[in-house]
């Protein structure tokens, strides 16, 4: 997959910047242009650099590169702690509107391929000439058609759950139950505004709870999706599609997320493996009994992989979360040697909403 994943996308970033020369070749535009690009220098400057780290980052990154974890000793676990962990996966981004067919036919993909591309490359121009910190490829936001999967994953949350089991998940969804619960997500605006939208009714009920933005969950993968565009030190912005057409997501990314863990993007020296450790440490640091996590389908799947026992032949092993699904389950931790070591409870693995 992720030597498919670069295939995909070297084309497509090499496209994408061949289409802006030929266009800044056309005279007027060429002047416009370079005329924006000077009146935005420190964009400019930004978006430079942007290019060079993302390539550097895919052919150095062996962010996929990390040993699956030695199977645990069921003994150790006679006595242990549990968090209750629920993962939320992302809509789709514009990402992947370009460059993954997602639900729709083969063909009907294969057709819009190429002016999806010129579309892509046409908004990505039109973001950098006009100087702002936005991008359809790097740190890909939610397009329209994520949001709407979004949506439909907020009106479930409002109706009353068919069974007690799902009625319990969905009162620590909307923070309502006697369990305390903690909104938690990857740093990458997918996972954000996923987590923002999702849940507004239960934001908007309470303002002083933030979403709590956590770099452990920034996806394993090398593509430049994956990168994080969000300074250090900076309130999350929200995508251009977000500002013109869905007004109540700035609000939230400006004054419900937490975001002192944001260090930045993942290092060329951390991985898959390094990061989900990290998340196993920080989710039993919280006061919380439960964790709502928004993140990415290749976390989620190499996270069931490395914590589920190694005879687990559970679904979550080989498929991807669906766009909008939440998926809920215990995890254990019991001490050994001083160090937390941790393992999922199979038989607490549950589909919420959509599933697998
Ligand atoms: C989005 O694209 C990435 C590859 O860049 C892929 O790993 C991921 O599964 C895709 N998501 C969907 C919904 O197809
Ligand atoms: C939260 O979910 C529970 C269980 O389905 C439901 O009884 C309650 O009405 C919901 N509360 C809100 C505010 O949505
Ligand atoms: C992460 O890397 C991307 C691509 O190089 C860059 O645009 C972005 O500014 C970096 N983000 C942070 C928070 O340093």
């Amino acid at each position: 997959m992720a030597v498919i994943g670069v295939i995909m996308a070297v084309p497509a970033l090499i496209s994408f910047y061949v289409l802006w020369v030929i266009s800044m070749l056309l005279r007027p535009l060429f002047i416009l242009s370079v005329g924006l690009l000077l009146w935005n220098f420190p964009s400019t400057v930004l978006k430079f650099k942007q290019v060079v780290n993302t390539l550097a980052y895919m052919f150095f990154t062996n962010d996929k590169k990390y040993k699956k974890l030695p199977e645990v000793d069921m003994e150790d676990f006679k006595k242990h702690e549990r968090k209750t962990i629920i993962f939320v996966r992302h809509g789709e981004s514009c990402w992947n509107d370009t460059f993954n067919a997602g639900e729709r036919k083969k063909v009907d993909f294969i057709k819009g391929f190429i002016p999806g591309l010129i579309l892509a490359a046409g908004t990505e121009v039109y973001l950098g000439l006009t100087g702002r910190v936005d991008s359809w490829f790097y740190d890909s936001p939610l397009s329209e058609y994520g949001i709407d999967q979004i949506e439909r994953l907020a009106k479930f949350l409002k109706k009353p759950g068919a069974t007690t089991s799902e009625q319990k998940d969905l009162a620590i969804l909307n923070g309502t139950s006697s369990t305390s619960s903690v909104l938690i997500s990857s740093n990458l605006r997918r996972a954000i505004s996923t987590v923002a939208i999702g849940f507004r009714s239960r934001l908007a009920q309470n303002p002083t709870q933030k979403i709590v933005i956590h770099p452990s969950l920034q996806e394993i993968s090398r593509n430049p999706d994956t990168l994080s565009i969000t300074p250090v030190g900076k309130q999350v912005e929200a995508s251009w599609i977000e500002k013109s057409n869905y007004p109540h997501v700035a609000g939230v990314l400006q004054e419900q997320c937490d975001m002192k863990y944001h260090i930045g993007n993942k290092s060329m020296s951390s991985n898959g493996g390094k990061r989900m450790a990290a998340f196993c440490d920080f989710a039993f640091t919280r006061d919380e009994a439960a964790l709502v996590c928004g993140g990415h389908s290749l976390w989620f799947r190499s996270f069931f992989r490395q914590y589920l026992p190694e005879a687990s032949k559970h679904t979550a092993k080989a498929k991807k979360m669906v766009n909008g699904g939440c998926v809920a389950f215990e995890l254990m931790r019991a001490v050994k040697g001083g160090k937390g070591v941790y393992i999922i409870d199979e038989s607490t693995i549950r589909v919420v909403y959509g599933g697998f």
